[in-house]
């Protein structure tokens, strides 16, 4: 049965939905920006189905997670979400992490190590913004806080999806971009400064000594399959996978295909 719990962190309320076997192999599903858990709708029921236990947060202010008070960083969303998995006492997870998801992935195994059985990095990358798109960032930040989240929400999808699901207007697309502009433009400045600050970990990536899985997409344009395949040759551990007729979002355009290479790999770490 799936449950949705609150966990609270200091003064942040993480919100968390929970399925699956409480004796399984845990994965905790991270999302990217500006999104929520809603980005897995398609795993959430299908990785329990497959008997694994499905840990999938809202990050601080993201879906129905409290406001972010202050400033936030990824080594600080890595922290919380530590305590979040001590908080559940559920043992090693594997941490499955999408873009922003996987920047703050990379967080996680550099500080909490000994809380992980494997990482799946999914449409992510290992290096920080140049000067020009950290500034890009800033930018944004600093006009969607004057304009709101309406024009992010009717531009964003085309860079997220396929040009033909966007086309298509497949229901995916809909529905991210009601996420989107439902997200207050406080989370949105909050998330692009902190990935505009973000570190650099590309030189750290043969210190992570963890069994990985990178997951990439044919179309992705934000991080490109060839990136992820050098990427993925630096780690210690990793299997890569493309994802063919996918952009940025696998695991919503191509459910089936992700579902199939997360479950392989879950049992290849259980
Ligand atoms: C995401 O999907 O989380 C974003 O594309 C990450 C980014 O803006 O770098």
């Amino acid at each position: 049965m799936q449950t949705t719990i609150d966990v609270q962190i200091g003064n942040q309320h993480i919100s968390i939905v929970r399925v699956g076997p409480t004796d399984a192999t845990p994965i905790l599903l991270v999302h990217g920006f500006p999104l929520d858990h809603t980005m897995w709708k398609n795993q959430i029921g299908a990785l329990a189905d497959a008997g694994f236990q499905v840990i999938c947060p809202d990050l601080p202010g993201c879906g129905i997670s409290s406001p972010i008070k202050g400033d936030t960083s990824m080594r600080r969303a890595a922290d919380q979400l530590a305590r979040v998995v001590d908080r559940l006492d559920v043992g090693p997870v594997v941490y499955c992490g999408l873009s922003m998801g996987g920047y703050i992935g990379w967080q996680f195994c550099l500080h909490h190590r000994e809380k992980l059985s494997g990482l799946i990095a999914c449409h992510t990358r290992s290096a920080a913004d140049s000067e020009i798109v950290a500034k890009g960032r800033r930018v944004m930040a600093h006009s969607i806080l004057q304009t709101g989240t309406a024009e992010l929400a009717a531009a964003m999808p085309a860079k997220l999806f396929s040009l033909h699901a966007v086309a298509q207007e497949h229901a995916a697309v809909a529905d991210v971009r009601s996420v989107i502009a439902a997200t207050a433009p406080e989370t949105i400045a909050a998330w692009q400064r902190a990935m505009a600050q973000r570190p650099d970990v590309t030189e750290q990536l043969p210190s992570m000594d963890i069994p990985a899985l990178v997951i990439a997409g044919e179309h992705d344009t934000i991080t490109p399959a060839a990136e992820m395949s050098a990427m993925a040759a630096q780690m210690a551990d990793a299997t890569m996978v493309t994802i063919a007729e996918s952009a940025h979002l696998s695991p919503l355009e191509q459910p089936a295909r992700f579902n199939e290479e997360v479950i392989q790999f879950l049992k290849s770490v259980s």
